[in-house]
């Protein structure tokens, strides 16, 4: 058979309340055209994120009960940390209570003024631990990744000859750490080939670095390299991901991701001293060792969803859904980044609205556009997320629509491809935005604009 099922049933709903467009009107506009200020049941579906979205399986829910709530040595924890050993090899294994703060603690172990941290893309939370250290985030894309019509299988690749002269420009004693994203969340959820990791390894070996993955969907980057890789397709996803992890000295992991989990992350690391460190730092403003902000309950709920994660149905019905999504909205004309990724589509807005130029925030415009049309609510990824003083201009102008797991049907979707070919159709009619107020780190969580 040719048509990929979700592998799953489903034994719990949640309504959806709908909406009227009047409705929808005074939402965006008490919300000051800002979809974070939104309501989430004022939203029909909802992509903003697939972080945290996701819906766990009854043996999640199993954990859920079963967790172990003492303070130290919950078997909880044993769980977790078997199930992260196996999975990736690494001993030093410390549970945190979501990605940023795992980039908080390391950032804060090996960022500071004057230091400049390489990474393919750093996705905005990254950005603002490097930031905030006082060091400089770098992204290093491969040229392809600029073009959101080339297909490159892995454009989500590090450049590794500009990380070469990044290291001779600024000196390797400069460069705490070398990172890497996979998927590519920024860059339109694109995957890192086996061969470029390999690469950026053989970099900081020559180089004497540290190399670190952000490793929030290692499972989606590994089911890329599968058909793609010259050589995989006769691997396990398993096996990948092992390899994967095998190739670096690290990892931040948010759990909201492949762990498909609703809170938790991950601090994976190598080297006993800064594991010593680490863990300092995490008793200080996480908790304890073994539950690292966590709930023993959520500690049981990763386990678990580290587990599913790897299975390769589930992997093919999720990427293949994604795709379909890009696929359609191709077909009606809409311009996405291809190839579609592997938890989002991008829509090209800088395409799709070319009479607004990047000042007057295409993306977030065409945000507002889908949500007063179809009670949609997707995330603006260009000059509202990355611009403003001191900050260079975004290279595209991108809306996500980001796919939870396990959450919405065929049918949920194809609303979503008619709603965009509708705003495509009538996009003439979309208006620019101006940032009324803002904060200085992070602004697309709050700012509030205007329209023009
Ligand atoms: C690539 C990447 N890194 C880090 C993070 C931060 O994770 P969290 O939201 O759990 O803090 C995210 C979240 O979206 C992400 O996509």
């Amino acid at each position: 058979m040719d048509t990929i099922i979700e592998p799953f049933r489903i034994k719990v709903v949640e309504p959806i309340r709908m909406s009227t467009r009047d409705e929808r009107e005074a939402c965006i506009r008490e919300a000051q055209f800002n979809l974070f200020h939104l309501h989430a049941d004022d939203v029909l579906i909802d992509l903003l994120t697939d972080s945290g979205t996701g819906a766990m399986s009854g043996e999640q829910w199993a954990g859920i009960m079963r967790g172990d709530e003492s303070y130290a040595g919950s078997p909880s924890y044993d769980r977790f940390r078997d199930q992260m050993r196996a999975m990736t090899g690494f001993d030093g294994i410390l549970p945190t209570h979501q990605g940023r703060a795992s980039e908080r603690i390391l950032f804060e172990l090996l960022g500071g003024d004057g230091l400049v941290v390489p990474n393919n893309a750093h996705f905005d939370t990254t950005r603002a631990n490097v930031e905030h250290s006082g060091a400089r985030a770098v992204d290093l894309r491969i040229p392809e990744a600029a073009d959101p019509t080339d297909r490159h299988p892995f454009k989500g690749n590090m450049d590794v000859a500009a990380l070469e002269r990044l290291i001779d420009e600024v000196g390797a004693d400069r460069i705490p750490v070398v990172m890497c994203t996979v998927t590519n969340n920024s860059g339109g959820g694109q995957p890192v080939s086996l061969a470029n990791l390999r690469a950026i390894r053989e970099v900081c070996d020559r180089h004497g670095l540290r190399f670190f993955l952000d490793a929030c969907r290692f499972a989606e980057n590994a089911w890329f390299i599968k058909p793609r890789e010259p050589g995989q397709s006769e691997r396990s996803v398993r096996e990948i991901v092992r390899e994967m992890f095998d190739l670096a000295d690290g990892a931040t992991i948010s759990a909201k991701k492949d762990g498909i989990v609703h809170i938790g992350g991950v601090l994976l690391l190598r080297d006993p001293e800064l594991l010593h460190r680490a863990s300092d730092a995490l008793i200080l403003t996480e908790g304890y060792v073994t539950y690292g902000g966590l709930a023993g309950r959520d500690l049981e709920a990763m386990a678990q969803g580290f587990e599913e994660v790897l299975h390769e149905d589930y992997l093919a019905y999720r990427i293949r859904s994604i795709a379909y999504l890009g696929e359609r909205l191709l077909g009606h004309g809409v311009p996405i980044l291809e190839p579609p990724g592997g938890h989002a589509i991008y829509i090209d807005a800088a395409a799709f609205c070319p009479r607004i130029p990047a000042e007057k925030f295409p993306g977030q415009a065409l945000a507002v556009g889908l949500y007063r049309l179809a009670g949609i609510r997707a995330c603006e990824i260009g000059s509202v997320m990355f611009g403003g003083e001191g900050h260079a201009a975004p290279p595209m102008e991108l809306v996500r629509l980001a796919i939870p797991r396990r959450v919405y049907t065929q049918s949920h979707i194809d609303y979503v491809v008619e709603a965009c070919a509708e705003l495509h159709a009538t996009r003439s009619e979309l208006r620019g935005l101006r940032i009324v107020e803002a904060p200085q780190v992070l602004r697309h969580f709050s700012a509030r604009f205007v329209e023009d």
